[in-house]
């Protein structure tokens, strides 16, 4: 009898691993371990190897990651430990173990003065603790697991759980009367779900035979497709949900932080959408998606 494949999904209690179990039901010809940062810490090499040993995953999918942007700027040792040394022991079971491995990073290495979309080959230029530590964890990947090591770089990640842009937005054009919004950093919102069920459906297709397990390896980019600035994203929330309060569109030299954001991160998803048949709904339907889910809280 086949054996069922079990996809094993790591940081399992964030925004992406959240969406992840929250899809499970819809994939029963799976077995879905989820493991949080108390059941599996990455950053811990032996217990990586020890998880891997015992459970014999058939998929890894590490949406383990240390995301406090601004923070990160004076604690980069500890955003190193996760988004580094716990990416490279992540590749490495995975390779010891012939295991294709689904990692997952961020538009925010790139920091360039391009103005079209950017492609997996535009040259980095991380500006961040943030940013330069999930570049050297993507670099660890591809290079200590180079044969089915696949990472997607994704921007703007918001989901129905967790913290993010548009819960923030909802919950301050609730309560004021008026909010500023940065127009001049321009992207694209990538609403989790929509990434989550693209990377089940590169699986199954894999799984089903259509392509061969090394198809994955490399670099990818995936986002919803379209653009817009955080001030186009808050004003798409503030407008669907009705909310009372006026978006006043700002320069980022108006709200200073203390991790420095990319002025345009619009990925291209040409590779990605070419290679798996993937058709990526515009930014806007997943906004709609998010104010229903929230509408229902
Ligand atoms: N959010 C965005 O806007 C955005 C944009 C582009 C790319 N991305 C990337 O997308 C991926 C998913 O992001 P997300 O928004 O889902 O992140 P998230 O909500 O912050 O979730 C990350 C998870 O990683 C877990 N974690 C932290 N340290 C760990 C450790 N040592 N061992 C195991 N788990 C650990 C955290 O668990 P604890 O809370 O228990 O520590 C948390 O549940 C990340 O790679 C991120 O860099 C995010």
């Amino acid at each position: 009898m086949k054996k069922i494949p079990t996809l094993l999904i790591t940081g399992a209690n964030g925004q992406l691993g959240r969406c992840f179990q929250n899809l499970a039901e819809q994939y029963p010809q799976w077995h879905f371990l989820f493991v949080d940062s108390r059941g599996l810490d990455v950053t811990d090499r032996r217990s990586v190897f020890a998880f891997f040993e015992k459970n014999a995953p058939a998929w890894c999918l590490n949406c383990a990651a240390y995301t406090a942007v601004d923070k990160a700027e004076s604690e980069p040792a500890r955003a190193r430990r996760v988004n580094v040394a716990g990416a490279k022991n992540i590749a490495e079971a995975c390779a010891l173990h012939g295991v294709p491995l689904v990692h997952f990073s961020t538009d925010y290495v790139y920091h360039g003065r391009q103005n079209t979309p950017l492609r997996e080959d535009t040259p980095v230029r991380p500006k961040s603790v943030y940013a330069r530590t999930k570049l050297a964890g993507d670099r660890a990947v591809l290079r200590y697991h180079p044969l089915l090591g696949m990472v997607i770089r994704t921007s703007w990640l918001y989901a129905p759980d967790g913290h993010n842009f548009a819960r923030t937005m909802h919950r301050l054009g609730a309560e004021r009367p008026a909010l500023n919004v940065v127009y001049d950093q321009v992207g694209t919102p990538t609403y989790a779900p929509d990434l989550a069920e693209a990377v089940l459906h590169i699986i199954q297709k894999i799984e089903q035979g259509e392509l061969p397990r090394t198809a994955v390896a490399g670099l990818w980019h995936y986002s919803n497709e379209g653009v817009c600035s955080w001030y186009d994203f808050a004003q798409a929330i503030v407008d669907i949900l009705a909310l009372p309060c006026r978006v006043n569109a700002i320069e980022t030299k108006d709200y200073p932080l203390p991790a420095p954001r990319p002025p345009y991160s619009v990925l291209n998803k040409s590779k990605i959408k070419a290679a798996f048949g993937l058709d990526i709904p515009h930014w806007r339907r997943g906004v709609e998606r998010w104010c229903r889910a929230a509408e229902n809280k």
